[in-house]
């Protein structure tokens, strides 16, 4: 599902990812760490083809998307569902609207789209908030928004970064749990966070990024 062949990315002269070679299955369930800085978002954004690698190639799903013409890229990120710290929710539209808007996209029919988004926003505790604005919401209810978003529409992939990070400790599991089932249902899952109670909440192939490179490939802990 993924391959990384020396991946490297710099940023203004500063060597971020210095020849990164990784390879992730179908059905995977993987861990990003590492120490802030380390360069997770980097690679996260190198997958989506949100950043460009200064060398190296990332396959996703079979296709080199560091050279796929914009075309390409739209499509394949249909299949890629992500939640990016700085995610941006749609201001002017209610948290339902948030969601079923995705899914509408992805070429769903209103009652369908309508059904999905609800039960994943019940599944995350927020489907009481359903008409709210995003503007009323806090930090956490808005990253759960942009979770449920990532989520509906059943992605093949999905790439989550610090997805726990303005949720306290139960929806947090709520969330860990919503991710296992997901991957049970056969989608790649690769989680960037910093945060080792998650790692040690859920067993899987964890991957340390230390100075550029994959530092630890295995299982958790070391
Ligand atoms: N667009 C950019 N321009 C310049 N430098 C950048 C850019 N994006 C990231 N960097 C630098 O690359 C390094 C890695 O950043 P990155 O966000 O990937 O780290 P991270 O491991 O996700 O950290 P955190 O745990 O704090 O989220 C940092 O030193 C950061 O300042
Ligand atoms: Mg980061």
């Amino acid at each position: 599902m993924i391959r990384l062949r020396n991946l490297t990315k710099t940023y203004d002269g500063r060597r971020i990812l210095r020849g990164i070679d990784l390879q992730v299955e179908a059905g995977e369930f993987l861990f990003l760490t590492g120490a802030s800085g380390a360069g997770k978002s980097t690679l996260l954004k190198l997958l989506y083809a949100a950043e460009r690698p200064t060398a190296g190639g990332v396959w996703v799903a079979g296709q080199r998307v560091d050279q796929l013409s914009r075309h390409k890229l739209a499509l394949l990120r249909r299949k890629v569902g992500v939640v990016f710290q700085d995610f941006k929710l749609l201001r002017h539209k209610t948290v339902l609207e948030n969601v079923t808007f995705v899914l509408r996209f992805q070429g769903l029919g209103a009652r369908d789209a309508h059904r999905r988004a609800y039960q994943v926003l019940k599944r995350l505790g927020l489907h009481h908030r359903q008409s709210a604005l995003p503007e009323v919401l806090s930090g956490g209810e808005q990253q759960r928004v942009a979770i449920a978003r990532a989520l509906a529409y059943q992605p093949r992939l999905i790439l989550a970064d610090e997805p726990t990070g303005n949720l306290d400790a139960d929806l947090a599991g709520e969330l860990l749990s919503l991710l296992c089932d997901i991957n049970y249902q056969g989608a790649t899952i690769m989680v960037a966070t910093h945060d080792h109670s998650l790692l040690e909440a859920m067993p899987a192939r964890t991957l340390i990024l230390n100075q550029g490179l994959i530092e630890y490939d295995g299982s958790w802990p070391p």
